[in-house]
């Protein structure tokens, strides 16, 4: 490797807890039965979780420009302990001038006071766990909140002061018609946030639902309510820049952006996975933390040690996890960026490009960018399985 150049850098933070599990749901997040959430010590935690990561050389200078509070439900901490992480953060890394900073929230713990609280803290996106309008379809989803409550979630985050907010919709929920899915979605355009993110359920192994699996719609009637959504979105005025993402002009998320430009992210909080390049010693690390809450909180001052794994790409790994990332992208992105990030030269997939060209399945590299035709994205699993 010889190009490798230093990327943005964002920031991702876990919360783990969850008011109740969702059926469907295989993200690291847990009930806490009735016990108040242990919020100081994990902030404590994430503070000393997050010095250790700025006390390597891997950071080279660079501020923070985009922080996401996933989890989880990260609605769920006060205010006070955003802010108080959000400090922490912008003492020991810096905030880049237009620094994105998300918090997901759950429609089922929205607050007026908090929703104010987390835009004084420094929050300026929020994104709102919708999943569906339709109170039968919720209920069937194990939610708790209905869909009167997710529509009045928006208004109290607008109210808040909130002007770039996603909503997180779902489709192909069991039983589930087109006209339903349609109907959901018209919903969420009319309440005009700046992006949606559209997902279609999927069946995760240990789940409940893959424990006892829900009668899903059809694949015909998948297709149906994918073509049909993907054109009202647009028409609406929604582009599609990503496979699920949605976003108004200039609202793309800037997080999971620099996620698909295989960027650089630290990350904190239990389970957490992160991605840093390490200019000096020319190669990308990945790294995990420890994954349950209380062995997460157990490490507090105990030699700094959250970290489960770290390891370096091999190179040969390097070209499909960039490739992985940055095809998710409807543009692309610019062929350069591949030496750029990845410190292989071009040519380590030409070969392979010129046969995926060959079946229309991605653009023509002289082009300038890395990106897949239309048939492309409909079969990005058989891209990823050439490369
Ligand atoms: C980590 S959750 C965060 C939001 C918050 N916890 C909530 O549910 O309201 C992120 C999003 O992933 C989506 N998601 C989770 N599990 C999914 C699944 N099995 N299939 C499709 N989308 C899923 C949901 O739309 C969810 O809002
Ligand atoms: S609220 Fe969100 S993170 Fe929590 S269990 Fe449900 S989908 Fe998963």
């Amino acid at each position: 490797m010889s190009s490798l150049r230093l990327p943005p850098l964002s920031l991702y933070v876990h919360i783990p807890w969850c008011v109740r599990k969702c059926p469907y749901c295989d993200f690291n997040s847990h009930t806490n039965s009735g016990d108040a959430l242990p919020e100081s010590d994990y902030v404590d935690a994430l503070l000393e979780d997050l010095a250790a990561e700025a006390n390597t050389e891997n950071l080279q200078g660079r501020q923070l420009v985009s922080i996401f509070f996933g989890g989880g439900t990260p609605s769920l901490f006060s205010a006070a302990a955003i802010a108080r992480i959000l400090q922490g953060a912008e003492q020991l890394i810096g905030f880049a001038p237009a620094v994105e900073i998300t918090l997901e929230a759950n429609p089922g713990t929205v607050e007026q006071q908090k929703f104010k609280g987390f835009r004084e803290a420094g929050v300026n996106r929020l994104s709102i766990g919708i999943q569906s309008f339709n109170d039968a379809h919720l209920e069937r989803l194990g939610r708790i909140h209905n869909g009167a409550e997710a529509m009045s979630a928006i208004s109290i985050a607008r109210q808040a002061g909130f002007d770039n907010i996603n909503l997180d919709l779902m489709h192909g929920l069991p039983e589930q018609t087109p006209e339903q899915a349609l109907a959901d979605l018209q919903q969420a355009i009319d309440l005009q946030p700046e992006h949606l993110s559209w997902y279609q359920l999927t069946i995760e192994p240990n789940t409940a639902f893959h424990n006892q699996p829900p009668l899903l719609p059809v694949e015909n009637t998948l297709e149906r309510i994918q073509a049909q959504g993907h054109e009202l979105l647009e028409s609406a005025g929604f582009n599609a820049y990503e496979i699920s993402a949605y976003a108004r002009p200039q609202r793309q998320s800037q997080h999971n952006c620099n996620y698909w430009q295989f960027g650089d992210y630290l990350a904190i909080g239990a389970g957490a996975h992160g991605k840093i390049t390490d200019i000096s010693g020319q190669k990308i690390l990945r790294s995990r933390k420890t994954r349950q809450p209380n062995d997460y909180l157990s490490r507090l001052s105990k030699g700094n040690n959250y970290l489960a794994e770290q390891f370096s790409l091999e190179a040969a790994e390097l070209p499909l996890e960039f490739l992985m990332n940055a095809l998710r992208l409807k543009q692309g992105v610019p062929a350069s960026l591949f030496a750029e990030r990845t410190g292989m030269p071009l040519k380590t997939i030409e070969t392979h490009w010129q046969v995926l060209d060959s079946k229309n399945l991605v653009e023509p590299l002289s082009t300038g960018r890395l990106s897949c035709t239309a048939l492309g994205h409909r079969f990005l699993d058989s891209i990823l399985a050439e490369l």
